[in-house]
């Protein structure tokens, strides 16, 4: 009784699965003699059965046309068929950045993969994956702070942005006179002086500031801005100018312009 029930239950999905088998084009007695080659240089995104699985294809890459009633094309491993319309493209089943072991940050696993392809048929090293999102990079500062004039008792402020993998951690030092190489790092215990950092604007970037408020003859000199990560550091200066009168902010602008 048991047992009939579990035979009955099967019943549609063993039409199903002849009806799926049916459907496609008369599939003949498998004769892997007839199959056409393969290309000599290999196929870009491996091979896969052919739809009477009998026969080695080429699979679709990641962005070619698959699926469709006409164009029976399967996608390569570790790519999924996407239909759009009547026809599909296929497209990586992971939809997140890699890093290789070539040190090549590749927008999917699947864009490796192919990267892997080409490399191997030029006789190259094949690529892995070697972590999960992007290489690891040493921080580049991307926007220096630059120079600011400013009168005494106004509000001005430096920026700082920074990239890289992991996202750096920004400092800020000022340049002590005198000592070359004497810095202190900030905001030390000035009242007047704030920094802030904040991520961004793009992903693994990290902005910081200096806010002076108000600016004395004090705070006039150089600061750095210096960026860390387990990869390295970078560091740029800009500065900071206590001038007479509000007049001389534009003639020094004029002049910084001037310069460039
Ligand atoms: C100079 O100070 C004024 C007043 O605090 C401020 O509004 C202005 O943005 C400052 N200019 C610069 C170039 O920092």
């Amino acid at each position: 009784m048991k047992s009939s029930t579990v035979f009955l239950s099967l019943v549609p999905v063993l039409w199903f699965l002849s009806v799926r088998v049916s459907a496609g084009p008369t599939c003949g007695p498998c004769d892997p003699a007839q199959c056409a080659p393969l290309p000599e240089q290999g196929c870009r995104s491996g091979s896969v059965l052919d739809s009477c699985a009998c026969c080695s294809v080429c699979a679709a890459a990641e962005g070619e046309a698959c699926g469709s009633r006409v164009l029976r094309v399967r996608c390569g491993s570790g790519l999924e068929c996407v239909r759009k319309k009547k026809s599909g493209v296929c497209g990586c089943k992971s939809n997140y950045e890699v890093c290789g072991t070539d040190g090549t940050t590749y927008r999917t696993g699947c864009a490796l993969k192919s990267a892997s392809q080409v490399a191997e048929a030029e006789g190259k090293e094949p690529i892995s994956v070697q972590n999960k999102g992007r290489c690891a990079t040493a921080p580049v500062i991307v926007t220096p702070p630059g120079q600011v004039f400013n009168v005494s008792g106004s509000q001005v402020f430096l920026s700082c942005e920074a990239v890289g993998v992991p996202t750096p951690v920004l400092t800020w030092k000022k340049v002590l006179n005198g000592g070359k190489k004497k810095m202190e790092l900030l905001p030390g215990d000035r009242e007047n002086l704030a920094i802030q950092t904040r991520g961004g604007p793009e992903k693994h970037e990290v902005t910081g500031w200096v806010l002076i408020s108000p600016l004395t003859t004090e705070e006039e000199g150089s600061y750095e801005c210096h960026a860390t990560n387990s990869k390295g550091e970078a560091s740029a200066v800009g500065a900071i100018h206590v001038v007479e009168s509000i007049d001389d902010i534009i003639v020094k602008k004029v002049t910084k312009e001037d310069e460039l």
